[in-house]
């Protein structure tokens, strides 16, 4: 039978997230337009500033996108070029790219069952040329960071957080991108905090570092102007910055909600033998997770992922289906059965502050038409 045609639900609705601050986002281009204040301006520090205060961090530099923030990270971390560094294969290729641009040898490792770096498989994979650990906070959930700074601190490594998916996110109650010396969050608009085009930022939890940072995200230039090695060009634009301070200060409101659908989606996916769900909000004591995605594992995924996108449904493949090892023209050649097993299951389920409780009822309502007509 042909489904009666109901509103779609979009995996995510980027027009939505521009119309529905539609007034202040025009007021805040014009204010910036008006005082011609595009790069390097007060808005941008002010943003630093107050991410800085948020996080609990020594310091905040914007820059251009996660992935530049990452290598940023890893150059100012103090990573030599030709060490290893190790790091989940479970995640975006920027963090490979990242540490492969940084002139080191990206060493990917399995994921254990919370999807994030497993600490033992990292644990594994130190060889004597390993420079640092680098776990992605996948999904709005940080790694288990005890496990993971015992390792770092037992084996005298460098730990650099890739944050692009969890500002907020906090584990023991410390936020995500504070762990190590230095680390990245993303701002692309999908992101939890997110602009109108690419941005970033490198969070810094040193002062050399964040010095260091700094001056490789502006030409290798000090707040003077002096030239004090090579660097990049890769900074926040302050327009984006602007737009990214105002939605700061909204920002526990769009992690409530966001908690709130994870509880609605945990709640009606009850009895779901084929789905595994993510942890619930408050599942356990020590994380605070900020649920930038809803990741299931699904029995017949691509089934599933089909069925729904006939109803209107949108979801995701995470990273095109693949974990990064998976690529076989980035020449990682390593086998991780785990994570390969997991990706012929995992799927995103849409989540994002403009769901509403009907969508997620309507989501899973079609999740289990879809496993009953296989019983
Ligand atoms: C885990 C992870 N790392 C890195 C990145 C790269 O971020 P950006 O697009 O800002 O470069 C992303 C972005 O999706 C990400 O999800």
């Amino acid at each position: 039978m042909t489904p009666a045609p109901t509103r779609a639900i979009p995996f995510f609705p980027y027009p939505q997230s521009f119309w529905a601050e539609e007034e202040d986002l025009v007021g805040i281009f014009r204010d910036v337009g008006r005082r011609g204040a595009f790069v390097m301006q007060e808005d941008l520090r002010r943003l630093e500033d107050n991410l800085a205060r948020f996080l609990g961090a020594w310091r905040v530099i914007g820059v251009a996108n996660a992935t530049d923030g990452l290598l940023i990270a890893l150059r100012a971390a103090g990573v030599e070029p030709g060490s290893e560094v190790i790091f989940s294969s479970h995640t975006m290729v920027a963090t490979a790219s990242a540490i492969h641009f940084a002139g080191a040898i990206p060493v990917p490792v399995e994921c254990g069952v919370d999807h994030l770096m497993d600490p033992a498989a990292a644990e594994a994979a130190i060889t004597s040329r390993t420079s640092a650990i680098l776990p992605t906070q996948l999904n709005g959930r940080t790694a288990d960071m005890d496990a993971l700074q015992k390792l770092t601190s037992r084996h005298g490594l460098l730990l650099v957080e890739d944050a692009a998916q969890a500002l907020g996110s906090r584990f023991r109650g410390q936020y995500a991108g504070t762990f190590g010396v230095a680390s990245a969050v993303s701002f692309f608009p999908a992101k939890v905090l997110g602009c109108l085009g690419d941005g970033g930022a490198v969070i810094a939890n040193e002062e050399g570092v964040g010095e260091r940072a700094a001056a490789l995200h502006d030409h290798g230039r000090d707040a003077q102007g002096n030239v004090g090695g090579w660097g990049f060009n890769s900074r926040l634009d302050n327009l984006q910055a602007a737009i990214l301070d105002y939605r700061l200060r909204k920002y526990d409101t769009v992690i409530e909600r966001r908690r709130e659908l994870a509880r609605g989606y945990h709640a009606a996916l009850e009895g779901v033998a084929e789905v595994v769900r993510p942890p619930a909000p408050n599942s356990d004591a020590a994380h605070f997770d900020v649920y930038q995605n809803y990741e299931i594992e699904a029995e017949r995924r691509d089934g599933l992922r089909y069925f729904l996108a006939a109803r209107g449904i949108g979801t995701l493949l995470p990273w095109g289906g693949k974990a990064v090892h998976q690529w076989e023209a980035l020449g990682l050649r390593t086998r991780l059965p785990a994570t390969e097993k997991l990706f012929e299951r995992v799927l995103l389920l849409p989540m994002h502050p403009w769901l509403t409780d009907d969508d997620v009822a309507r989501v899973v309502a079609a999740v289990r038409e879809f496993y009953r007509g296989w019983t």
